[in-house]
């Protein structure tokens, strides 16, 4: 598969993108809106982070989250990916909508959570993992509430039909089972509820909360 360049140069996007439109961290990108030929394009950048932070995390984060959108490329309810820019900064399908995170309970119907599972089973025939699917702020609910999936950061791409693809798919399943739970309660599928079964044997996650909760204290 060959590499591809994203369709303009650093210094046009430098000069007409719109300012970061995610939280403003010094070890996360930065994700600028831009439109090129009246599509809505996003850039994700590592450009303006720490030097010795970009150069050598950032740069491989570009690696592997690039791979990642060139394998998933044309799937429905995943951004088109447009290339890479440089070593630290791609370009990817803005999509227009709020984060799973932001929308309340119940107002989804079910068919929106139908099409996301087939946005993932999609994912993992081309052999990729998401990994962060637990995470609502990492689907977006596009035009016409059709689902999308975003930021692969912790993906992977594995051997199609490996064993462990298809022990970490079902990592994925149950993340969408975790969001359908909260935000469609009465529409779970008993094979939702069996995926939330084998959540009771993660054995971090008890770890986890309490971190969490912790740090939501502070
Ligand atoms: N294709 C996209 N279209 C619209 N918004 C996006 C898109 N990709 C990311 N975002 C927004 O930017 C935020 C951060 O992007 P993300 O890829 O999750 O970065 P990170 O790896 O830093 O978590 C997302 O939570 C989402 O709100
Ligand atoms: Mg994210």
């Amino acid at each position: 598969m060959a590499r591809r360049s994203a369709p303009i140069l650093r210094a046009e996007y430098e000069s007409r993108a719109g300012p970061n439109i995610a939280k403003d961290r010094w070890h996360k990108p930065e994700l600028r809106p831009l439109d090129i030929e009246g599509r809505p394009v996003l850039v994700k950048d590592y450009r303006r982070r720490p030097l010795l932070y970009r150069e050598t995390w950032g740069r491989l984060m570009v690696a592997r989250e690039t791979v990642i959108y060139r394998t998933l490329d044309g799937i429905p309810g995943i951004p088109r990916y447009y290339g890479r820019m440089d070593a630290l900064a791609f370009m990817i399908e803005r999509i227009d909508g709020p984060e799973g995170g932001q929308v309340e309970p119940g107002s989804l119907s079910p068919a929106f959570f139908d099409l996301l599972r087939e946005t993932v089973l999609a994912m993992h025939a081309r052999g990729v993992f998401h990994g962060d699917l637990r995470q609502r702020r990492n689907i977006l609910v596009g035009p016409e509430e059709r689902p999308y999936i975003i930021d692969f950061a912790s993906g992977l791409r594995l051997p199609r039909n490996s064993a462990l693809l298809r022990f970490l798919a079902r990592t994925d399943l149950s993340g969408v089972a975790k969001i359908r739970r909260k935000l469609a309660p009465d529409t779970m599928t008993d094979e939702d509820l069996d995926l939330l079964r084998m959540e009771r044997f993660r054995p971090f996650r008890r770890y986890r909360v309490r971190r969490r909760e912790e740090r939501k204290r502070l």
